[in-house]
């Protein structure tokens, strides 16, 4: 009976060893399950701001800095310190959701990025508010990441400054050729093969310069360094000044080249970026049109300047569609062998830049019209670093 009293109602001291002995299989099954992580982990006091138990990987790291010690910190992403308190406790609120959050730890000795994850444990016996920390090293990866954007940069940088160096002979290359040209205009009898070669080295330079252009545009893109100078330009005097200087290709290529214009269409952008756009346009309409009459229209809306390029060539696939704006794409197997696949691809950034879209009706077989809405009201020039990630603001 007594004893029936005392198993019911055990003595304070009794309770006491108990709950000790409770504390102390917990904590043993903590360790073991710890143990059992291949990663460095470690449960925390959330409230006192330390780690009570560390696995073996994370003693390796180490994840807790020797008392006194100095040069244990942690960074974020952005590779602000993170401070305010202890570290434990931040983590185990801020990296409770499903990604965890990502930091770099430093120590004397090296640096990891690790993805830390945090679960909260279920308080037991009035124990303070533990919590789970797991540290998974994506060192090797985030690594990997810089050294390869780095390899990026150091292309582009090389690609932006040979490009660059090319264009100055190139430009005189086409001025003493386009001169030349002039001058045998003016003889009285032309050996036929010397206007044959001649018209050959100056479409092949213009091609050339076309190039160098869009692998030039095609770099500011890629360093952000795209600008834009608006001024009010009449974009149907620009179709205009452009369809001029498609007239030799166009009747190279028997190919008719309307323009449809009917009045000005006046608003602010960047002369060269839309001489740009336009000319790639025409170009792709010209090479993939197959000899079939090419439209260029303009129209304009209280709201919209309106330009459409249509042809009735070899069309494209709805699985290519929006692919071929991407850099260096190109859609199977219509493009011509020699195309790098940049042309749309700068067309379709230099007019986001302009808070612009461009769209694209095609069909194989039938023909395709690329379609540029550019607003009318005045842009807000943005930062170069602002314009390859996206359109520009309005005023
Ligand atoms: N008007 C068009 N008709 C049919 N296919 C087109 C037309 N315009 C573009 N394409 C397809 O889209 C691809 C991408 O065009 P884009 O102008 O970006 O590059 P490219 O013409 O191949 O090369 P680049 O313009 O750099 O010399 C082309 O290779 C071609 O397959
Ligand atoms: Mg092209």
């Amino acid at each position: 009976m007594g004893k029936a009293v005392l198993m019911t109602t055990p003595k304070p001291d009794a309770a006491e060893r108990i709950r000790t002995s409770q504390c102390v299989n917990e904590r043993a099954s903590l360790e073991r399950f710890l143990q059992l992580q291949p990663m460095p982990a470690m449960i925390a006091d959330v409230a006192a701001g330390r780690a009570v138990l560390l696995n073996e990987p994370a003693h390796r790291v180490p994840l807790e800095a020797p008392a006194g010690a100095a040069g244990y910190y942690a960074t974020d992403t952005s590779g602000h310190t993170i401070g305010g308190g202890p570290l434990v406790a931040h983590l185990a609120v801020r990296a409770q959701g499903p990604v965890g959050v990502e930091i770099a730890w430093h120590t004397p000795a090296r640096r990891w990025t690790f993805r830390v994850l945090a679960r909260s444990l279920e308080p037991r016996n009035g124990s303070p508010l533990l919590s789970l920390l797991t540290f998974l090293d994506i060192t090797a990866q985030r690594d990997a990441e810089a050294e390869l954007r780095h390899a990026l940069a150091a292309r582009d940088e090389f690609f932006s400054v040979a490009t660059h160096e090319l264009k100055d002979p190139l430009f005189s290359l086409q001025l003493s050729i386009q001169l030349l040209r002039h001058q045998t205009e003016r003889l009285a009898t032309v050996p036929a093969f010397l206007t044959h070669h001649l018209d050959v080295g100056c479409r092949q330079v213009d091609r050339l310069t076309r190039l160098v252009e869009n692998l030039l545009e095609v770099s500011r893109i890629a360093n952000r360094r795209l600008q834009l100078d608006p001024e009010a330009l009449d974009l149907a005097e620009l179709a205009r000044e452009v369809t001029s200087r498609f007239q030799d290709m166009a009747a190279a290529l028997r190919t008719p080249l309307i323009l449809d214009c009917p009045e000005p269409v006046i608003g602010y952008y960047d002369r060269l970026k839309l001489e740009r756009v336009l000319t790639n346009l025409l170009t792709n309409a010209m090479e993939y049109g197959l000899g079939q009459p090419i439209v260029l229209r303009v129209r304009g809306t209280p709201d919209l300047a309106v330009l459409e390029v249509e042809d009735h060539g070899m069309g494209i696939g709805p699985e290519d569609q929006k692919r071929i704006f991407e850099r260096f794409e190109r859609a199977a197997p219509g493009h011509r062998r020699e195309s790098l696949g940049l042309g749309l691809h700068i067309v379709r950034a230099l007019v986001e830049a302009h808070s612009g879209t461009v769209s694209l009706v095609s069909a194989v077989g039938v023909g395709s019209t690329f379609t540029v809405s550019l607003p009318r009201k005045r842009l807000t020039v943005p930062q170069a670093e602002d314009i390859s990630g996206g359109p520009g603001e309005q005023s």
